[in-house]
């Protein structure tokens, strides 16, 4: 699907924002057009970025910005996935900023979701790998570990926002069990964060090509 479908996403979530709200900005191109919408509907809301790119393009557009020591809670994030199950398990982090979007979804009353339906799957880690942020140090300990677990890893270029690295981890049989498999990562240690967002979602918009929006909520 094309960027028509993903503006069409984006900017259907000003429609779940109110006038004095505390939210998450997300990350890539679908929240971009989200951005822009939010800019232009006047709407008084405060953000958090996720990315320096969300924070300079946030800033561009005149938004109001703010940090994770500034609030306890936020009202809700808008940010995008790469995969979606029909209970609105996701994969992200196609983008690197995983680390950052998880802080944010975890700080939110609710977390909406803009996507596209092409990224609707049964099973995640079969269309997308699951990118790992691991901290320089143990890069090799935690490739190993990933490795014995199935996965075939490849390092990202470059460092994330945090001045780590993300190995993008496939799994030939995709993951069969979310819920276990982020228990497990998050036992690692070295492992900053990870792709699997379980259990945060509560809202997903899902644009198509002819500016059409299907309205999902998670089925649990
Ligand atoms: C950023 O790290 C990612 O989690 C993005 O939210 C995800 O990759 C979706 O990006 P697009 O909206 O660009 O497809």
């Amino acid at each position: 699907m094309g960027d028509d479908a993903k503006r069409a996403a984006g900017r259907a979530a000003v429609g779940e924002l109110r006038d004095g709200m505390t939210i998450g900005l997300g990350t890539g191109s679908t929240v971009a057009h989200f951005l822009e919408a939010l800019a232009e509907s006047g709407l008084q809301v405060r953000g958090i970025p996720t990315s320096d790119a969300t924070d300079a393009h946030a800033r561009t557009l005149g938004l109001q910005v703010l940090s994770p020591d500034d609030v306890d809670r936020l009202d809700l994030t808008v940010d995008g996935a790469d995969e979606l199950t029909p209970g609105l398990s996701l994969t992200k982090g196609g983008g690197g900023a995983l680390l950052r979007e998880k802080v944010v979804a975890t700080m939110s009353d609710h977390l909406v979701v803009v996507a596209t339906p092409d990224k609707v799957v049964d099973q995640l880690g079969r269309t997308f790998p699951l990118p790992v942020e691991v901290i320089p140090f143990a890069r090799g300990p935690v490739a190993r570990t990933l490795v014995g677990r199935g996965y075939d890893v490849v390092e990202r270029d470059g460092r994330t926002d945090n001045g780590n690295l993300i190995l993008d981890a496939t799994h030939p049989d995709g993951i069969s069990d979310p819920v276990a498999e982020s228990a497990a990562l998050d036992r690692i240690p070295g492992i900053a964060e990870h792709g699997l967002f379980i259990d945060l979602a509560t809202v997903a918009l899902l644009g198509d090509d002819d500016g059409g929006v299907e309205r999902r909520t998670a089925v649990r």
